[in-house]
Formats: structure tokens, C-alpha cells, sequence
């Protein structure tokens, strides 16, 4: 472990929105008092009808509930855009780059704002009402993020589905929310190769009774079918509706998003935040954690399709009056000199990624990156993965130029955005540290007994109490959701990750404790891959674990057992792959398939993952006791036949 530390300069100090006094203070008040922390801060959002309730939270289960300013009204789509008119309205809003170099735009506060109100009139002639669920299967333009808010206008609630998921990872989404309609485009286009996104919605459809229309944005202009009566084209529809749509008024406590992700059981959870507190959150956080100011040029590098892109390209940065750049592209394409280039084309001052690009670009060498000014960067941001500190000294060094804070963020898509992370003006950084809590979160770490530990320790991480932006709900399973979250310790919500704390109190995020495993920052279940693989006629049984991976952070790792008389060989090995590329998406590609005769389980027939992830690490000599299990031998064959695989 790093023992660096960078502390935070004199300028920073100065000019950053807290310093460290200030962080100690509002962070002891916002723990202290609540209410009146969270009255104050929620006033940097517009609200319809003001709130007087602000915390009625309980994560005990006799009288479990979670309601933030719950009697307040406001609409997320005229805080982010029709607010910033009168000050703002030609100011860039989304400055998107394409792909291609050579493709780029610029929309205004206010050209933003029509095409919102366009896009919520169209949506609405389509028959779409408050509360209904519209599904989202876009690639990286700015009509995703114009969608996003057109539902945000009229109260419908958006699920966002990345497009990197298979026709059949779509359905599943689609079906479980009853979405009415979809909207989507007829291809994407990353890295220069084409996606067939309105095809995809073709097949998953054959599987979704519950779709009635799907509305298709020209971006490539590649052929697509329609379907009569059901697809739309959106230039048409849009040409056709009116600028004028007034926001509606919506609840607190109504159902902004639902984003799906994947935990340890078989299904993904459908997340549900709501509008009031999740808007106070990612508006603040951005504010603090980025020290966010008029003028700065903010740059999120995610998708839209995982929360990263709904808190801090969207609603975070826009409910701030940010200038937010949208990128379609991949870091590699053209060169591995995209990102800086991008940098210097908009001017860039915050530039916010995930560890995996960027030890993925590090591993190029450093003159893709000198090549490129960047004089403009002022701050840097990692997320999704623990960043290792070589990775971390590298972007700081090379990236950074040894001048800009990097704000390593922890979070999850149920807590909306940041929990712990540095502060620039306020909290000194440890290479591989996402550092301390933001304000009003409470973290503990806990042993497997439940017993909170203090000072330096290690072990799982609960957070204590609730915060603003935190998940309200599993859509449909408000049970599971209270199970998965707030029964392994009772009264706390368990985040499913390892941490430690050291001696000055910074907390270290040493990766998933449950069957969920992180590859390139998403989040993968290892029964959702498992269930894939099993679907394939030729497998009997799979277990799926996760192991170092140097660019991805965690590979996938895949034992399969074969039904009897057929054989594991490398055609079908490759065969398996594609095959859970087709059932899921790409993203879940297994890095290894290892046949397996059997798989190690105890007497009662649970598979033994500890013995399973040593040998995917290749710690063969550290696979502990085996002595229960139902037939010891298996294990031999399976450290004789691992595969060792290189990045
Ligand atoms: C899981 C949440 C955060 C939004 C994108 C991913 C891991 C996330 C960090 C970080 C170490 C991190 C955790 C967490 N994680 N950020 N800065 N340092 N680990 O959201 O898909 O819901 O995944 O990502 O394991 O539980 P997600």
C-alpha cells in the first residue's frame, strides 16, 4: 500500500468552496443536526411547492422507511434547464464530441431547453403519462440525455439501459418495469464500428408484450426496419411538436429513474431513486467534490447507461448551469491520444474517468498524453474501481502534470452519488484512498459478527444512517430490497464491499465481499454469467469468479463442467464466449473458460467459490482446508488444468 500523500496545496486551499476547517465543521453538523444541514443545502435547488419535512428515515425493520424533504414538489427537468434561461441561455450546455473527430456540437441552455420540451411533447403524444416507464437504449448523443430529461419534464420515470447489452439483457429490463415505449437509435457507433441498437430493440421485443411504440433517432442513417404503427422516427415526431411544454410538478418522493444493476443473486435490481433528495445530491456533490464554477468546462467519461452518467454528466452537472461534454468514442480510437485531444479541443477543466481507461492508456506510453496541452485541467476524478497507485501517480503525474487533485470517488448506483471521496480544497490525498466521507454520510466499518470496529481496522463497510440520494426502493420487490440491503447487519445498510480504515481515518475500498465481481468499473454478477452459461446445451454447471486483472481490475473467470460425452476443446471454448456475449452483452466476456469435471462443493452440494477464486489467482498454495468438501479430489484436477491468462 501507497504511503504517499499529496497534501492539498496553499492555492486549493484558498480558492476551493471548503478547506479543512470548513470540512470538519459542516461535516460534524451535518451529522449532528440533519435537519437543519440538509434544510439549508437543499435550497441550492428550485422547488415548487417548499418542503417542511427533511429526514423521516429509518432503516430498522419495524419501522423501515426512507423519505427525504417528502412533502415537497418540484420538477428536475426546469432545474436543470429552464432555471439557468434568464442568466445562461446561451452558454453551452452539452458540448458533445462524436466519435469521429471530425464530429462535434454545441447546444445551448436554451437550444437544450426547446428540444427537452419538444422531446416531452412528443413523448406525450405518444401517450406516455406521469409515472409511466420509458426505456432508453441510446448510444452517447445528446438526444439520450435530451430523453432523459423529456421524462424528467412530464414525471414519467426513465430506465436507461447501456447499449452494450444484448437483445436479451434488454427484454429483461424492459419486462420487469412494464415500460410502455422505448426509445433508442437506428445504430451506434464507438470506436468506428457500428451497433445495432434499433435491431437489438427488433429482437428483444419479440420477447416484451408491454411495448407499444419505439421511437428511433437518426444517427447513423444505417438500415433499419420499422415496424408500422409501432416505430417512429424521432426527427419526424419532433419536427412536428410543439417548443412549449410547461414542467410538471412532481413529488419529492416520486420515481425519477429506475437503473438496473447486478448483485449477487441471479436477477438484476431494478434501483429506483426518486426526485428531491437524489437532485440535492448530485447537485451538491458535483458542487463540492468537482468545486464546480460558472465557466469551468466538466467532462465525465462515462455512458449514460451506467449512474455515472446519470449524476455527473447530467443531472448533477446540469442542475448546476455546467458546461457538460458528451462523448461518443473510446479512449483508443483514433489514437490513444482521444481523451487529451478532446481535453484540449473543448478546453477541459475537470475531467472525471474510470481507472480501467486509464491504465489501459497508461500501458501506451506517456507521449500519447505529452503530445496533448491539457493546460486547461484543473482537477481530476477517478470512479467505479479501486484505483491502484500506480495507476493513481501515473494520471497525476502524466495526466495532471503533477498540478491537479485527483478526486477518487466512492460510490455505488443505489447511493446516487459520492459517499467518500477527497474534497480539494479540504482533505489531502493517499494514492489508492478514496479518502474520507462526504457530508452526512456515515460510514463504519463492521466484522462478520456485526460488531463495529474503531480506529484503524478492516472489514465490511455499512453506512449508518441515510443520506439524501440514496435508493428508495427495488422497483416491484420493495422486500428485496430491505433483504439485500438492511438485514446482513440490522439498522445499517451494507454496501457489499471490504474496507479498511488506517490511522488518519481514511478509508480504503478493498473490493466486493459478495458474488459480484467489478470488470472495467461494471458491475457484473457472477450467477447472472453463470445462468448464460448454463443456458447453452452442452453445459451441465458453471461457477464464475473473479481474478486479477491488470487493464480490467477484475477478469472473468469461468469453470465449466460439460454434460457428459462432449468435450471441452478450444472451438468450443471460443463458442461459450460468444455465447455469453450474445446472452448478455460484451461486457461480460469471460477472460477464461476452464473445463472442469467437477467443481468443488461440500457434502451438502454448495459450490466452495473460496478454493475457486485462489485458483483463478493462480494462490494455489493458499486454498486453506478442503478436507470438507464432498470429494477432495476434484480440486487436483482443477489446479492442474488452470489457466493462466496474460492482459
Ligand atoms: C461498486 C459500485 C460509482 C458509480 C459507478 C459504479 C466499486 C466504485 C469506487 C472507488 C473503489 C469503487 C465498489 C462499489 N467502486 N467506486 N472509487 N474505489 N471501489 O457503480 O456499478 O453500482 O458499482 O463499484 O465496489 O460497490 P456500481
Amino acid at each position: 500500500m501507497s504511503q504517499s500523500i499529496y497534501p492539498v496545496s496553499a492555492e486549493w486551499r484558498d480558492r476551493a468552496y471548503v478547506n479543512a476547517a470548513q470540512y470538519a465543521d459542516m461535516y460534524a453538523r451535518s451529522i449532528s443536526d440533519p435537519d437543519s444541514f440538509w434544510r439549508d443545502q437543499a435550497q441550492r435547488i428550485d422547488w415548487m411547492t417548499p418542503f417542511t419535512a427533511v429526514k423521516q428515515t429509518s432503516f430498522d425493520a419495524g419501522d423501515f422507511g426512507i423519505k427525504w424533504f417528502a412533502d415537497g414538489g418540484l420538477n428536475i427537468a426546469a432545474n436543470c434547464l429552464d432555471r439557468h434561461l434568464a442568466e445562461r441561455g446561451d452558454v453551452p450546455a452539452i458540448l458533445w464530441a462524436g466519435d469521429d473527430p471530425s464530429e462535434s456540437r454545441t447546444i445551448t441552455y436554451r437550444e437544450l431547453y426547446e428540444e427537452v420540451c419538444r422531446f416531452a411533447n412528443l413523448l406525450k403524444g405518444q401517450g406516455v403519462r406521469k409515472g409511466d416507464r420509458v426505456t432508453i437504449y441510446m448510444p452517447m448523443i445528446p438526444e439520450a440525455a435530451m430523453a432523459m430529461l423529456a421524462c424528467a419534464r412530464i414525471g414519467a420515470i426513465h430506465s436507461v439501459v447501456f447499449g452494450g447489452f444484448s437483445p436479451d439483457s434488454l427484454a429483461g429490463r424492459i419486462t420487469d418495469c412494464d415500460s410502455t415505449i422505448v426509445i433508442t437509435a437506428d445504430e451506434g457507433l464507438r470506436g468506428g464500428k457500428k451497433i445495432p441498437l434499433k435491431a437489438n430493440v427488433d429482437e428483444a421485443l419479440q420477447q416484451c408484450t408491454c411495448v407499444g411504440r419505439v421511437i428511433v433517432v437518426k444517427r447513423t442513417g444505417g438500415a433499419v426496419d420499422m415496424t408500422q404503427g409501432r416505430d417512429h422516427w424521432y426527427h419526424e415526431l419532433r419536427d412536428a411538436a410543439s417548443a412549449d411544454c410547461p414542467a410538471e410538478a412532481v413529488g419529492a418522493e416520486d420515481p425519477l429513474f429506475i437503473l438496473y444493476t447486478s448483485g449477487s443473486t441471479g436477477k438484476p435490481k431494478g434501483v429506483l431513486h426518486t426526485t428531491g433528495g437524489y437532485l440535492v445530491w448530485a447537485a451538491m456533490t458535483h458542487h463540492y467534490v468537482f468545486d464546480y464554477r460558472p465557466g469551468d468546462i466538466y467532462w465525465c467519461a462515462a455512458d449514460i447507461g451506467w449512474v455515472t452518467g446519470h449524476s455527473y454528466i447530467v443531472y448533477g452537472p446540469l442542475a448546476n448551469g455546467a458546461t457538460t461534454v458528451m462523448f461518443e468514442g473510446v479512449p483508443n480510437y483514433p489514437d490513444f491520444s482521444r481523451f487529451w485531444q478532446v481535453v484540449d479541443q473543448f478546453k477541459v477543466s475537470t475531467f472525471y474517468a474510470a481507472p480501467t481507461a486509464l491504465r489501459a492508456l497508461m500501458r501506451e506510453g506517456d507521449a500519447w498524453v505529452e503530445k496533448t496541452s491539457r493546460a486547461s485541467l484543473r482537477i481530476l476524478g477517478s470512479v467505479g474501481e479501486p484505483i491502484n497507485p500506480e495507476a493513481w501517480e501515473w494520471y497525476h503525474r502524466v495526466v495532471g502534470d503533477g498540478r491537479c487533485p485527483i478526486m477518487d470517488t466512492w460510490w455505488q448506483t443505489e447511493t446516487g452519488g459520492h459517499m467518500i471521496t477527497p474534497l480539494p480544497g479540504a482533505i489531502d490525498q493517499k494514492p489508492g484512498s478514496a479518502t474520507k466521507p462526504f457530508f452526512g454520510v456515515l460510514p463504519q466499518i463492521v466484522d462478520a459478527d456485526g460488531k463495529v470496529l474503531e480506529g484503524a481496522c478492516e472489514g465490511n463497510l455499512v453506512i449508518a444512517d441515510s443520506w439524501p440520494g440514496q435508493m428508495r426502493t427495488v422497483w416491484g420487490d420493495h422486500e428485496r430490497f430491505f433483504q439485500t440491503y438492511f438485514t446482513t447487519y440490522p439498522g445499517k445498510y451494507f454496501t457489499g464491499d471490504g474496507c479498511r480504515r488506517d490511522e488518519d481515518g481514511y478509508y480504503w475500498i478493498t473490493g466486493r465481499v459478495d458474488d459480484v465481481i467489478n470488470v472495467s468499473g461494471h458491475r457484473m454478477g457472477t450467477a447472472e454469467i453463470e445462468s448464460a452459461l448454463v443456458a447453452h446445451a452442452k453445459v451441465a454447471e458453471a461457477a464464475v469468479v473473479g481474478m486479477p486483472h491488470d487493464i480490467k481490475g477484475q477478469g472473468i473467470y469461468a469453470y465449466v463442467t460439460l454434460n457428459a460425452n462432449e468435450e471441452g476443446d478450444e472451438a468450443l471454448r471460443k463458442e461459450l464466449v460468444q455465447w455469453v456475449r450474445h446472452e448478455i452483452g460484451p461486457i461480460a466476456t469471460p477472460d477464461v473458460i476452464q473445463f472442469a469435471p467437477a467443481l468443488p462443493k461440500t457434502r451438502s452440494g454448495k459450490i466452495m467459490r473460496r478454493i475457486l477464486r485462489k485458483i483463478a489467482e493462480d494462490a494455489v498454495d493458499q486454498l486453506g482446508d478442503t478436507s470438507t468438501l464432498a470429494d477432495p479430489s476434484v480440486v487436483d484436477n482443477l489446479v492442474a488444468n488452470r489457466q493462466k491468462v496474460v492482459a
